[in-house]
């Protein structure tokens, strides 16, 4: 029997900045109002013709994850991809990865869950590890989200909160049980699935049809959000899910050195710190520098927090995120 642990960590963000001012430009939008019920600041935007995308960003930050682990690409047994934006319908973007990074045939799954696909990953490559059929686990978030956002002041609600990016991690074993990833807890709830979408194209909607019809009323191509019932439902779920992965490992709250949340709002985050009883320097956050890159948000947290020293060895470390779907997970990691 195996443990899985994080052996290796990589993030990548595009340069462009986007500000709040700069939002002001396109949208009636301003700093105050996003500052005040998001806590951020600024985001960032892929450039057209820059060549990130999706999978290009999911690359750069996997290449400084198996740099930070030691291995080499042909290492990967297994690539664990998880994004809402996916360079094409279909095939998904794992086998894209696969290819640029020329890692022989392993096999590629996606993961499309969301704001919570990083952990519904990590629990994927977890399950692997543990069995003891794969030992080297490469997963990754990804997201180009900016080309698909509503950037009139019609769109306003969702387009200021979401930004692109991409974090990795090499996940492998650990022989000693009582360190790495020592729990996971996967939840969903799809009575809520509309309430937090983006549901065209489809296939009762295909693309040509969508051509054909070019009406600009349609907003089926643009994310939808109920906002006020993604956040109580967001606090409540947090909250569940943290809580469900302590009892099982019989910790505490004040037995949390560091808690990653999705980086969905400030707001939220603040929100679980305090029901949690935690200190500033418990609550890892920088939302406010690249807003919410889905996916995306708890791979490059976690690479910063382990960059800045912010997470040692030793550590007990709580990952935890709630998304569209619903969906909501939770895992509990010895450092
Ligand atoms: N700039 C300025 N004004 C705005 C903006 C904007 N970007 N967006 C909405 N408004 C206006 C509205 O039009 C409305 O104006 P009115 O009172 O004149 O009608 C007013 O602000 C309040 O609008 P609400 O939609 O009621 O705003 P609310 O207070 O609910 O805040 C928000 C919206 C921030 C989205 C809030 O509901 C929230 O935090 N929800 C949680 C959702 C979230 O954070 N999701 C993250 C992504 S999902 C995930 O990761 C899980």
């Amino acid at each position: 029997m195996y443990n899985s642990k994080i052996a290796g960590l990589g993030h990548y963000l595009p340069e462009k900045v986007i500000t709040n001012d700069d939002l002001s430009q396109l949208m009636d939008t301003n700093d105050e109002w996003i500052v005040e019920r998001t806590g951020i600041n600024e985001r960032r935007h892929i450039k057209k013709g820059s060549g990130d995308g999706t999978a290009t960003m999911g690359v750069k930050a996997s290449e400084m994850a198996l740099k930070n682990a030691g291995i080499e690409a042909s290492d990967i047994d297994l690539i664990v991809f998880a994004t809402l934006s996916p360079d094409y319908y279909f095939p998904g973007s794992g086998v894209l990865v696969q290819e640029l990074m020329g890692i022989g045939t392993c096999p590629a799954i996606d993961i499309r869950n969301q704001c919570s696909g990083f952990i519904y990953g990590v629990s994927v490559a977890d399950q692997f590890i543990k069995t003891g059929m794969y030992k080297n686990v490469l997963v990754i978030g990804s997201e180009n989200v900016s080309g698909g956002l509503d950037m009139s002041t019609r769109g306003r609600t969702v387009s200021v909160i979401f930004g692109d990016g991409a974090g990795a991690v090499v996940m492998t074993r650990e022989t000693d049980l009582s360190k790495g990833i020592l729990s996971t807890h996967l939840h969903s709830e799809g009575k809520h699935a509309a309430e937090l979408s983006m549901i065209g194209p489809n296939t009762n909607h295909w693309i040509p049809e969508l051509i054909d019809k070019n009406d600009p009323e349609d907003l089926s191509y643009y994310p939808y959000m109920n906002g006020q019932l993604v956040f109580k439902n967001a606090v409540t779920r947090f909250s569940e899910v943290i809580n469900e992965g302590l009892n099982k490992n019989k910790w505490q709250a004040s037995d949390i050195d560091m808690l990653v949340p999705h980086q969905a709002n400030l707001r939220i985050s603040q929100f679980i710190q305090r029901r949690f009883g935690l200190e500033d320097h418990q609550v890892y956050n920088n939302i406010m520098k690249y807003g919410n890159t889905t996916a995306a948000s708890i791979p490059i947290a976690l690479s910063e927090a382990v960059q800045e020293k912010a997470i040692k060895e030793g550590d007990k470390v709580v990952l935890a995120a709630f998304g569209s779907g619903f969906t909501w997970g939770s895992a509990i990691i010895q450092w």
